[in-house]
Parts: structure tokens; sequence; C-alpha cells
């Protein structure tokens, strides 16, 4: 590689994209890589599903990848220093990681099952976040994007392992917008309605049946489900210089569910 070509990259923007191994976060990094991004994808188990994204994106884009369990904070910090050894300036830090849930109601809902969403979720962005801090201040001019809920926004009954720990994920992406703003700091959370990917697809063919689904999609305005694709649109949007004086903001893309 040439001076040029090395000076050319270290002007590009730069992701760290926590989940992309899902369907929003390999959304999300194909959205990244079309406005130029160079990214560090992590994966906790689907080594296989980043490795073709890699490969899809290999012509677009730099793609590094790594292994990070956020119920591991050794795993976070030892993923968070390969990321800072591999750019010399990480501008971007995107949450896309969640656990894959029923909807019991909450007088059913096992204590097991509330540690796990609180300890991935909650604690997991918030130990992320304290560990990207540094890197993120040092770039000068940084984006947080993280993944919550509509339903922080319009709660539905058997929703709560999903809402309660995304709440806290939503506060601490305003918190974090509120004190680091003075380093350049910008953060903001992209809440998606229900959408035909990931976890979204997953409980329209396992949870509740399509009649019930069919009740859910009339009370969109938009009278449809979402798309990773636009839930991607808006978190790279957020990401970017785009966005350069929003902070702080949740933005609800649900299809008008929530109105
Ligand atoms: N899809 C929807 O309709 C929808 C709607 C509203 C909100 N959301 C939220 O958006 C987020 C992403 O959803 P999705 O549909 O993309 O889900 P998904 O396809 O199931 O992806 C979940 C991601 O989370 C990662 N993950 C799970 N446990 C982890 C852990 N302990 N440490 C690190 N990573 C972990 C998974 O990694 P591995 O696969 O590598 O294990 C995967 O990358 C979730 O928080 C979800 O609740 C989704």
């Amino acid at each position: 590689m040439s001076n040029s070509d090395l000076a050319e990259d270290a002007e590009k923007p730069t992701a760290l994209v926590v989940g992309g191994s899902g369907a929003l976060g390999s959304a999300i990094c194909e959205r990244l890589a079309d406005d130029g991004y160079r990214l560090f994808i992590t994966y906790r188990s689907s080594r296989t599903a980043v490795e073709s994204l890699r490969e899809k994106l290999g012509e677009t884009a730099e793609v590094h990848l790594g292994q990070m369990d956020l119920c591991d904070e050794a795993s976070i910090q030892r993923c968070m220093a390969e990321a800072n050894g591999t750019f010399s300036r990480l501008s971007t830090l995107i949450y896309a990681s969640g656990v894959n849930i029923d909807q019991p109601f909450i007088f059913d809902t096992q204590a097991e099952q509330w540690d796990q969403v609180i300890k991935v979720e909650s604690l997991g962005f918030i130990h992320l976040v304290s560990a990207a801090l540094p890197a993120l201040r040092a770039s000068g001019r940084a984006s947080i994007v993280s993944i919550g809920t509509f339903a922080t926004h319009l709660y539905m009954s058997g929703d709560a392992l999903s809402a309660v720990p995304k709440a806290a994920v939503e506060m601490m992406t305003r918190a974090v917008a509120k004190e680091e703003g003075r380093y350049g700091i910008r953060a903001n959370c992209v809440a998606p309605g229900i959408i035909n990917a990931g976890l979204g697809s997953k409980m329209q063919t396992e949870i509740h049946d399509p009649a019930v689904w069919e009740t859910q999609r009339k009370r969109v305005p938009l009278r449809r489900f979402g798309e990773a694709s636009e839930i991607a649109e808006a978190v790279a949007f957020l990401a970017s210089d785009r966005a350069s004086y929003i902070t702080g903001q949740t933005l609800i893309v649900d299809g008008g569910l929530h109105v």
C-alpha cells in the first residue's frame, strides 16, 4: 500500500459495530460500507455470519472481525484494544446487540430471564460505552448510535424483557450525549418498530398466530412492518456528519406505530 493510499484510509470514518453478526447489525454494516467506513465488526457466537458479511463487503469496505461477549468485561476490553490497534482513530460506535427473548407477562417471567437481558443489554451497553469513551474522546469528533426499541414509547403487554433493559440503553445514550458533548461526542438512539428481520422475524413466526400479527400490521399507520435496511438508514444518518447538530435523541423508526 502506497503512502497516499494510507493517507486516504486515515481520512475515512471508522466504526466499531457491536452485534454486527445480527440481522440489524449486518444491515447497518452494509449501509456504513456504502458510506465509505472502515469497519470493525463484532460477533459473539455467529462467526460464520460475520465471515460471510466480510466476504460480501470485501469489494467496498475494509472489514475486521472481533469476538465480544457483552457479559464478559474482559472480552469487551480486549475487543476495544483490538479495534483501537486497528484504527488510528475510532470515530463511531454502533450498539446493535440483543437477547433472543420470548414474550412472557411479567407475572410469569423468571429471575434468570431478567438477569440475562439486564446483563447483556443494559450492563453490556454501559460497560461497552465506558470502554469506548477514551478512544472516542481522543478522536475529537465521534458518534455513538445505540439500538433501542419502540416498546419504550408504546408498551405492549408481554414486551417487558425487551423494553425494560432498552430503557436503560436509551437513558445511558442521553446521559452520554449530555456529559460527552463537550468532547465532540454525539450519542443518539434508534428505536425500531416491528421489523421483518432478526428477532422481529423470529417473533412473527414463533410467537402468536398470524392473525395477531395481522392486527398489529393494521395498527401501523404505514400498514407494513419495517425492513432492516430502513433501520440501517436511520443509524447511518445519525452516525454521520449529516446529523452534526443532533445529539441526545431517540429516532423512532416504526412506521408510526407508537403515535
Ligand atoms: N428485529 C426487530 O424487529 C427489532 C425490533 C426492535 C428492537 N430490536 C432490537 O435490535 C437489536 C438487534 O436485533 P436483531 O433483530 O438484529 O437481532 P439478532 O439478529 O438476533 O442479532 C442479535 C445480535 O446480538 C448479539 N448478541 C447476543 N448476545 C450477545 C452477547 N452476550 N454479547 C454480545 N453480543 C450478543 C448476537 O451475536 P451472535 O449472533 O454472534 O451470538 C447478534 O449479533 C436487539 O437488541 C433487538 O431487541 C429488534
